[in-house]
């Protein structure tokens, strides 16, 4: 389930992000201490509050296990940034597809964007993959990371 993040969710957020193979391809360094990933929950919060950004928690149990959402929410050119994260003990459950195929029906049909986005670490396999699964296509590699996008016309062929 798609979930308001709140301050209270920096445990949970901390817990699965402590994984070095989680964090090993994102941009929030190693963590160890529940203080290394404030930054990163303060800067969703910051952004989801200024439209920026509309970034979730995935939450299952009572317990946020993942984020995802839209960032870089452009409005001159329409467009914005996806981005996921989910802890390992849920990879390869078919959690994330569902919970992207949510934010991209969002992105689309309640934004009226006109398409999205994904930069993501060119050695990060299992994003490249799971990306494309979710119907985007690759564009172009920039400094260590691979770009995929999705139009909304593509969307509206495809998925709704
Ligand atoms: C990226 C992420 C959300 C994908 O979620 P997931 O549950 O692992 O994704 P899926 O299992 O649905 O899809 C991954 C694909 O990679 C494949 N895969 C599995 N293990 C793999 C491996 N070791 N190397 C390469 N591909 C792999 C899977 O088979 C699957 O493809 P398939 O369904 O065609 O077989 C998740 O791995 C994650 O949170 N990673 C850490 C954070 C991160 O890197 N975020 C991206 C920042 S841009």
């Amino acid at each position: 389930m798609l979930v308001d993040l709140k301050r209270n969710h920096l445990k949970d957020i901390f817990e699965y992000s402590k994984d070095p193979e989680f964090s090993r391809y994102i941009g929030m360094g190693m963590p160890n201490r529940l203080k290394d990933v404030k930054p990163f929950l303060t800067l969703i919060l910051t952004e989801n509050k200024s439209g920026r950004r509309k970034y979730f928690g995935i939450e299952i149990e009572g317990k946020v296990i993942g984020t995802a959402g839209l960032l870089n929410i452009n409005t001159s050119s329409n467009s914005a940034e996806l981005g996921y994260g989910l802890s390992r003990k849920y990879w390869g459950t078919g959690i994330m597809k569902a919970h992207v195929d949510q934010i991209i029906k969002i992105g689309f049909e309640d934004m009226g964007l006109e398409f999205l986005t994904v930069g993501t670490g060119i050695l990060n396999v299992r994003s490249n993959n799971f990306i494309k699964k979710s119907g985007f296509s690759y564009t172009n590699s920039l400094n260590d990371k691979s770009w995929y996008k999705l139009q909304k016309v593509t969307y509206e062929n495809c998925c709704t």
